[in-house]
């Protein structure tokens, strides 16, 4: 019998439709020496039975995962770089034309987003609980609150700057299990004519790509239009406009707005008929992505092993929050993959979460190449890929694992 669980949203059941077993925190890299008492939770995903909301079973608690060393950049990508910086553009032309337009971020991590408004000298915050993060933001120049984002911080906020035109969060709203407190918070800090936006990994990619590396921890909720639009109208707001992404494997930026005081974009039923048409909320598809996702396990460890008994080399590709569940759900080990090159600075010299391979400087990958990169960074592909442009030449090959097993 699947688990169920009380849904987040809606109080409604949720059934599970896949078990990851124990899972270690995908961001809580482990010094060398010091792999005792690490921390494991069950991870699996459900699907609420009257709201359609995909959520994980089990939450792990917030401050175990956002806090002081929090080590994820923003900035460490510089196609995520320029999607910010033209995010920034588009609120400058559209919702901060105003006399004195006001902005609130929250999970502006190291300020990627924010600089270009704060060189601008547009009223904006910042609402960031991992100081480390925080303060390589406000180093910048960028007003930072060094905490959650919730009901009593969005009404502090409120209270002190007034309301908002634009709420942003990339990447961190559907981190939250806790929407009824921010939703109460984004309620009373929201100007009345202005827009809650928010960019997530899309379900429907998700299922599609097989991508089942977005389900780690720090991701409670894996968002569709159809459940988006039920829990913004639970809380007297209204979907207004949706916007596939290309970013980070596929995402789409909701625009929610007080309801009724805008009009509602096309583009919503447009995404909702296509949900309908690939019956994203059917058992049978949940069941297919589960069947999907054991293949994926079987073809990359065969893969790995086939190359590792013919003397082959592997090493990974952007330790990524995502690489612990493809790590840890198949079984990688440091004997399959030697290392995993990563330019984050506080991941460097540390080991993977529950799986223990190390993790290096990115000048590692040439010093010598190794026959095969495992790409968990896949959702930075192009970017890697010519970045890397002498590997290949080098006669190197990338192993991909979404869609399907590949090597390229
Ligand atoms: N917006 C950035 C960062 C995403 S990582 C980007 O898209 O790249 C998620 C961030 O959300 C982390 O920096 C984490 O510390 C932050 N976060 C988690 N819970 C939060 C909350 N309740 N309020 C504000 N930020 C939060
Ligand atoms: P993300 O997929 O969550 O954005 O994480 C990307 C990880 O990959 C992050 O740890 C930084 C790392 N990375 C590299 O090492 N080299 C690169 O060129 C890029 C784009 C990312
Ligand atoms: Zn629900």
């Amino acid at each position: 019998m699947p688990d169920t669980a009380q849904c987040r949203v809606c109080s409604g059941t949720v059934e599970e439709f896949f078990d990851f077993g124990r899972q270690p925190l995908a961001d809580a890299f482990v010094t060398p020496g010091q792999t005792d008492g690490e921390f494991f939770y069950r991870m699996a995903v459900g699907m609420c039975q009257s709201c359609t909301m995909v959520q994980l079973m089990e939450e792990v608690p917030r401050q175990r995962m956002f806090h002081e060393d929090y080590p994820y950049l923003s900035s460490g990508s510089s196609v995520m770089r320029t999607h910010f910086e033209k995010t920034a553009e588009h609120f400058l032309n559209t919702e901060l034309t105003g006399p004195d337009p006001f902005i609130v971020e929250f999970g502006s991590n190291d300020g990627i987003m924010l600089k270009s408004l704060a060189d601008r000298g547009i009223r904006h915050l910042g609402v960031e609980p991992s100081g480390g993060v925080a303060d390589m933001a406000a180093a910048k120049g960028i007003r930072v609150r060094k905490s959650f984002f919730e009901e009593s911080s969005a009404l502090e906020i409120a209270a002190s700057d007034g309301q908002a035109d634009v709420i942003y969060a990339a990447n961190t709203f559907s981190h939250i299990a806790y929407v009824d407190s921010i939703f109460r918070g984004v309620k009373a800090l929201l100007a009345p004519n202005g827009v809650f936006v928010f960019e997530d990994p899309y379900f429907l990619e998700i299922v599609e790509r097989t991508s089942f590396d977005q389900i780690y921890d720090e991701h409670f909720y894996f968002f569709a239009v159809r459940s988006v639009q039920a829990m913004a109208a639970q809380y007297g707001l209204e979907l207004v406009h949706v916007e596939r992404l290309p970013v980070h494997g596929g995402e789409v930026r909701y625009t929610v707005a007080h309801a009724g005081a805008r009009p509602v974009s096309p583009a919503v039923g447009e995404l909702l008929t296509e949900e309908d048409a690939r019956r994203l909320t059917d058992p049978g598809t949940l069941q297919g992505f589960g069947a999907s996702v054991n293949k994926t396990r079987e073809q990359l460890m065969g893969l790995l092993q086939d190359i590792r008994a013919q003397g082959g080399r592997v090493v990974g590709y952007g330790a990524t929050a995502k690489s612990a569940t493809v790590i840890n759900y198949c079984g990688i080990t440091p004997e399959l993959v030697d290392f995993i090159c990563d330019t984050t600075p506080a991941k460097q010299g540390k080991l993977t979460p529950g799986s223990h391979i190390p993790v290096r400087d990115a000048k590692a990958f040439a010093e010598p190449y190794p026959d095969y990169a495992l790409l968990f960074a896949w959702n930075h592909a192009d970017e890697i890929m010519a970045k890397e442009r002498d590997f290949r030449m080098a006669g190197g090959r990338w192993i991909l694992y979404t869609p399907e097993v590949k090597v390229v």
